[in-house]
């Protein structure tokens, strides 16, 4: 279970949104562990001041550095460890869902509220502090981006939610928005629910969510499809790399299968390719490859090619280094008939 201490001005503020619906179950029923801690209690003066006014000049006022280091430094000795300190800030990293997972991975969390103008620079120096933002506009205070933050990493939570099902297929857990949901009743205003969800087939619901979810994003969000660590690749969910062998070209896992039979790799090769291939194993061993190889297409998988180009890059040296030639294919829609998947492949026969 994570700890998050959310270091504020405005405690109540916090506490109030924290202590509702699915957060203020998951909190009551241990699942997550959430603080509020009020910065002016550590104020150290009798009017309880914790701003002045800013050197150089300017409107508003600075919240003070001495503070915020006596409250969080308090939280740190009431947990007993450094967490990772997160200053909530309009000049941070934009969150994302991706950040969420990694945040909500850590034990625990300290995260610190800024108000009026921000925060003496010198004590989030001091600290070490990571400034996280919400999106590029400014808000008056960082309590609601805390709480931003710290709801999206409740429902990571094991037992906030019913399941890992009810936030892994949602939007941008796995680089697509979410298909579009429907209740009832069946027809509301001359609008029929897709008759496909009325028909209990468990497969044919589950290809409709995948296929309208990538139409959804396609339309709403077209920039999501596009993997720009790869110079704008086009989209595509599905790769098939070829390799040429003696005149006929055969796909990547049929052929890694092979030369994987025939013993041409390394020991380590072997390892490499078993790891990241378990497909190798799941697949009939024909004693006659190539022949066979033919009749399966295996599809390789991910959010989008980027993301397949780098999970498989150790495959693509090996092959570098074997000084064979491959050939890529990307595709959103892949060929043939549908046999069987995994997270990382799709096999069409
Ligand atoms: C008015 S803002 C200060 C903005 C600061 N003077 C600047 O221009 O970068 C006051 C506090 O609100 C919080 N805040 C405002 N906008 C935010 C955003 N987009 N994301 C995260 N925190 C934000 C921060 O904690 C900040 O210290």
């Amino acid at each position: 279970m994570i700890r998050i201490d959310i270091a504020t001005l405005f405690p109540d503020m916090c506490e109030s949104y924290l202590s509702e619906s699915i957060v203020g179950r998951g909190r009551k029923a241990g699942h997550i562990d959430i603080r509020c801690h009020n910065i002016r209690d550590y104020a150290g003066n009798k009017h309880n001041r914790v701003d002045d006014k800013a050197y150089g000049g300017g409107t508003g006022m600075v919240m003070q550095a001495q503070p915020i280091y006596d409250c969080i430094t308090a939280i740190k000795q009431e947990i007993g460890t450094s967490p990772r300190i997160i200053y909530m800030s309009p000049q941070g990293r934009v969150l994302t869902q991706d950040i969420v997972k990694e945040l909500a991975g850590e034990d625990s969390l300290i995260i610190l509220c800024g108000h009026y103008e921000g925060v003496d620079q010198r004590v989030l120096d001091e600290l070490g502090a990571e400034e996280i933002s919400v999106g590029d506009y400014v808000l008056t205070g960082g309590e609601l981006p805390a709480l931003i933050l710290s709801d999206a990493i409740a429902r990571l939570q094991d037992g906030v939610l019913p399941n890992s099902d009810a936030y892994s297929i949602e939007s941008h857990y796995n680089g697509l928005l979410e298909h579009p949901q429907y209740t009832r009743p069946e027809i509301w205003h001359d609008r029929a629910v897709p008759g496909v969800l009325l028909t209990g087939a468990h497969d044919a619901v589950a290809k409709w969510q995948e296929e309208t979810a990538l139409e959804v994003t396609r339309r709403k969000r077209p920039d999501m499809l596009y993997d720009h660590r790869t110079d704008g690749e086009p989209y595509a969910r599905y790769i098939r790399v070829f390799v040429p062998h003696k005149e006929r070209e055969y796909d990547i896992v049929a052929f890694m299968k092979m030369i994987f039979h025939r013993r041409i790799l390394t020991n380590r090769e072997q390892k490499i390719l078993k790891r990241m291939m378990p497909v190798l194993d799941s697949l009939p061993t024909p004693p006659e490859y190539p022949e066979q190889s033919q009749d399966v297409t295996i599809w390789l998988k991910a959010k989008n090619a980027g993301h397949i180009l780098d999970m498989y890059a150790p495959l693509f040296d090996m092959l570098r280094e074997h000084d064979i030639d491959y050939r890529i294919e990307y595709s959103d829609t892949p060929s043939g008939v549908h046999v069987a998947e995994n997270d990382n492949f799709t096999v069409f026969a």
